[in-house]
């Protein structure tokens, strides 16, 4: 996808967050949160000043989600280093203004969008997240297929007590995150040939922004190809002679995530070219097993260099 289509997305994008985030507001108006700047959005919900409690207050009570808050980073930003007028409201940057709730705590309505007995919706929660969070990384949230399927910020990131070391997951780690729901897939790297992200070499993060993405199937480049050679420059080329589909696609030929056939190929060797080469010089029919067009690696025996070649009578990708 091309540079000019990428801009009306992030166009399109930035128009989104500003409807979006004050259709959700809780207390009604949307106006320019005062001084809020740098990382901090410029969209934040409107509260004024005599709604606020304060964190300490908020402490007070909830001991337990604050000392966990506190080891995270934002509590050593929002609690302890706020750069903005936003990021001052500590807890209630998320909590939304925690007035109500204090004068009668048993009131479950003014508890804001978290916890138990929260009524809100996805959209509501993640409103608060995408105040701060709405560039870079998360440009393409709105519209993206998890945003579009109603999944909450929370159902991969949990704020007081994480389980990862970085990125305040849910899980241990980003593969089981994404397995919740994923099963398939996490069944697939289990395959004898795989992308060696049980080994941790790799994660779906590397491949994928489960924020969103310009490409389709949420895939972090602008396409596929550009996203294996990343890792595997060297089968960018240029080469004297190319092999079209290698250029078209790599899936064409290797499945992303796990295989049965080795080297992550979709299908056994001398079929997978016969796929696309019925009519060669060579015999066309399915080949007996015994014969060097199926032995060991197949036509690799004899067309090893299938990603292209730079040999001058490489045409063939014989050599
Ligand atoms: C005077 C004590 C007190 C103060 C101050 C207080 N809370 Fe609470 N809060 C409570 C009580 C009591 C509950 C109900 C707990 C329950 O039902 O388990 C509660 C419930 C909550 C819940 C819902 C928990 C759930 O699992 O549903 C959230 C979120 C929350 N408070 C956040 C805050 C925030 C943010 C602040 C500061 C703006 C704050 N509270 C200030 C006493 C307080
Ligand atoms: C960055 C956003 C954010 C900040 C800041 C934040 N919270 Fe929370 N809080 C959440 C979310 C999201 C949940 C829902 C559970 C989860 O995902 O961890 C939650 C849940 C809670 C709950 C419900 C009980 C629980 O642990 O699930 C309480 C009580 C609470 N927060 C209090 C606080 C207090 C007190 C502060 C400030 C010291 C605070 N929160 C700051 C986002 C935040
Ligand atoms: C008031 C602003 C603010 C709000 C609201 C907010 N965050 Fe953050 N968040 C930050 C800042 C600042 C950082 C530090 C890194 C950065 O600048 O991006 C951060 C970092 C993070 C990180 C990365 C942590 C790490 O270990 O690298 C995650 C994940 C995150 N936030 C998720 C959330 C979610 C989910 C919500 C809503 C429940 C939320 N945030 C609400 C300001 C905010
Ligand atoms: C489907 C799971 C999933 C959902 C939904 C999700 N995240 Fe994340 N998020 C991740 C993972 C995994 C990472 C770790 C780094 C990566 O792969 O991008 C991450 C990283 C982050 C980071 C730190 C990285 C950075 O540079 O910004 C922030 C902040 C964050 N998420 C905020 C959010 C917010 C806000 C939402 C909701 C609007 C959200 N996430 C929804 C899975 C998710
Ligand atoms: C090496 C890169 C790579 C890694 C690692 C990777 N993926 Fe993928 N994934 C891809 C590519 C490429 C596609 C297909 C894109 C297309 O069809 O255009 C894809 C497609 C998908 C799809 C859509 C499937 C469909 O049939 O529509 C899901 C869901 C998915 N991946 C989840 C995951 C999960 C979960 C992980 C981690 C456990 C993961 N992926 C790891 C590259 C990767
Ligand atoms: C709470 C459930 C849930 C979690 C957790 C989750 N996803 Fe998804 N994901 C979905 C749903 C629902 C879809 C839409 C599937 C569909 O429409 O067929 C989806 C679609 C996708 C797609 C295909 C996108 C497309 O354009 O078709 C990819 C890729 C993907 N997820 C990657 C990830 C990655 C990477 C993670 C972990 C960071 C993750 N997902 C975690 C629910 C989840
Ligand atoms: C983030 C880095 C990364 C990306 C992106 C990536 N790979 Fe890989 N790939 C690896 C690593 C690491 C290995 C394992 C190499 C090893 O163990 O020597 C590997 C191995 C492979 C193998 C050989 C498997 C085997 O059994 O030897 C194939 C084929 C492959 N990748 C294809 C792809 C394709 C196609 C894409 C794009 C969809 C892609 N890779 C994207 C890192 C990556
Ligand atoms: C026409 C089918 C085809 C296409 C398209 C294709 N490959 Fe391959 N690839 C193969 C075959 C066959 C093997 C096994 C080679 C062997 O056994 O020597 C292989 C092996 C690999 C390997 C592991 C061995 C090595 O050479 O490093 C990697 C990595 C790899 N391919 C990456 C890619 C990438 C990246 C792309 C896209 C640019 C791609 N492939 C496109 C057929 C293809
Ligand atoms: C997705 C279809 C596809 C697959 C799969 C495929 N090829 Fe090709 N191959 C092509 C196309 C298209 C050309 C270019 C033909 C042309 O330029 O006339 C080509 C060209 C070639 C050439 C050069 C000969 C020529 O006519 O230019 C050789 C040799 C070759 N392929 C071998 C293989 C081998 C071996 C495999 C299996 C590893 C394979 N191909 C898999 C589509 C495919
Ligand atoms: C024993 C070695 C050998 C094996 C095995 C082999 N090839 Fe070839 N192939 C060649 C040679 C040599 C040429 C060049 C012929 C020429 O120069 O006239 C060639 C040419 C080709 C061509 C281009 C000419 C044409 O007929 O279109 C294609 C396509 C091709 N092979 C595909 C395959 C496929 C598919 C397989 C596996 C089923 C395979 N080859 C297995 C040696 C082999």
């Amino acid at each position: 996808m091309g540079r000019p289509l990428a801009s009306v997305f992030a166009l399109i994008a930035c128009l989104a967050a500003a409807g979006i985030a004050g259709l959700a507001l809780p207390t009604g108006a949307a106006s320019q949160a005062g001084g809020a700047s740098g990382a901090a959005a410029s969209s934040a919900p409107s509260a004024s000043p005599g709604e606020l409690v304060g964190s300490d207050q908020c402490g007070q009570c909830h001991q337990e989600p604050a000392a966990g808050i506190g080891k995270t980073v934002h509590g050593k930003i929002l609690l302890q280093h706020p750069r903005s007028q936003l990021e001052k409201r500590g807890c209630e940057a998320c909590h939304g203004p925690g007035k109500g709730h204090v004068a009668d705590v048993t009131n479950t309505a003014a508890r804001g969008p978290f916890g138990k007995s929260s009524k809100a919706s996805a959209k509501q929660q993640n409103a608060q997240c995408v105040q701060c969070h709405d560039k870079g990384e998360h440009l393409f949230w709105r519209g993206s297929v998890h945003e579009l399927r109603g999944l909450a910020c929370t159902k991969c990131h949990t704020m007081h007590s994480p389980a990862s070391d970085r990125y305040l997951l849910v899980k241990k780690t980003e593969p089981e995150v994404c397995s919740q729901c994923h099963v398939v897939k996490k069944a697939q790297l289990l395959r004898t040939s795989h992308m060696p992200v049980r080994e941790s070499k790799l994660t779906c993060g590397d491949c994928h922004n489960p924020h969103g993405s310009v490409t389709r199937k949420l895939i972090r480049q602008n396409s596929v190809n550009e996203n294996c050679y990343k890792c595997h420059a060297e089968k960018r080329g240029p080469f004297l002679w190319e092999h079209a589909p290698v250029r078209e696609n790599c899936l064409n030929c290797h499945d992303p995530h796990g295989s049965i056939h080795d080297k992550l190929l979709k299908v056994k060797r001398e079929r997978l070219c016969q796929q696309c080469h019925i009519p060669s010089r060579h015999p066309s029919q399915a080949h007996d097993p015994r014969t060097r067009f199926v032995f060991n690696r197949s036509c690799l025996n004899c067309h090893p260099m299938i990603h292209g070649s730079n040999h001058p009578s490489g045409e063939y990708f014989l050599r």
